[in-house]
């Protein structure tokens, strides 16, 4: 199959390093795996693609990503596309603890789900999957937020994309 991996950051950290678990996963499986940032993503012949992006400043939309989709609307066309989102929001449950205007104003800014729907809804059919990856702020929190016990759900999700086809 041949796959390709557009991921928006504006950093060298998170996103460009769980993009290149994926490609080092579906390579080693044997797939032809194009791997880039929008700006130089020029392959549109893909089976599927796998569409990523950072969160900045409460939004998807500040690595490239929206600007892609737009962009290529017609030369993704019907492809199965499946989508990750990698910023610092838990999921609410997480939240639960949280005062009720602190859980507010996590529901308004930090909403991963908002996050990710800015981003699908540009899509021109829904992804087959979606999911949301923790990044992390600075160099010295990758090791504290222990960033590659990741690894496996990241690679396992990559396996579910495969089997879904
Ligand atoms: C300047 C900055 C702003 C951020 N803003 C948010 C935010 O609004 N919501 C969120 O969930 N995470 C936020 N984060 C966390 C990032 O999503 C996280 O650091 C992620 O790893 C960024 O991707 P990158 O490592 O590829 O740059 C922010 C991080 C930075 C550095």
């Amino acid at each position: 199959m041949k796959i390709g991996i557009v991921f928006g950051t504006r950093r060298v950290a998170a996103t460009a390093e769980i993009a290149d678990w994926m490609r080092e996963h579906f390579s080693n499986l044997g797939h032809s795996v194009v791997c880039e940032k929008p700006a130089e993503f020029g392959i549109f012949d893909c089976d599927l693609y796998v569409v990523g992006t950072a969160v900045y400043a409460f939004s998807a939309k500040r690595a490239g990503i929206s600007r892609f989709i737009r962009t290529n609307t017609r030369r993704l066309g019907n492809t199965p596309t499946a989508v990750f989102i990698v910023c610092g929001a838990d999921e609410p449950s997480a939240q639960s603890t949280d005062n009720v205007v602190i859980r507010a104003l996590k529901n308004t800014f930090l909403n991963r789900e908002k996050y990710l729907k800015s981003v699908t809804r540009l899509l021109p059919t829904p992804p087959v999957a979606t999911a949301f990856f923790k990044g992390y702020q600075e160099p010295e929190d990758r090791a504290k937020d222990n960033f590659e016990s990741q690894r496996e759900t990241v690679t396992a999700w990559c396996d579910s994309l495969l089997a879904a086809r």
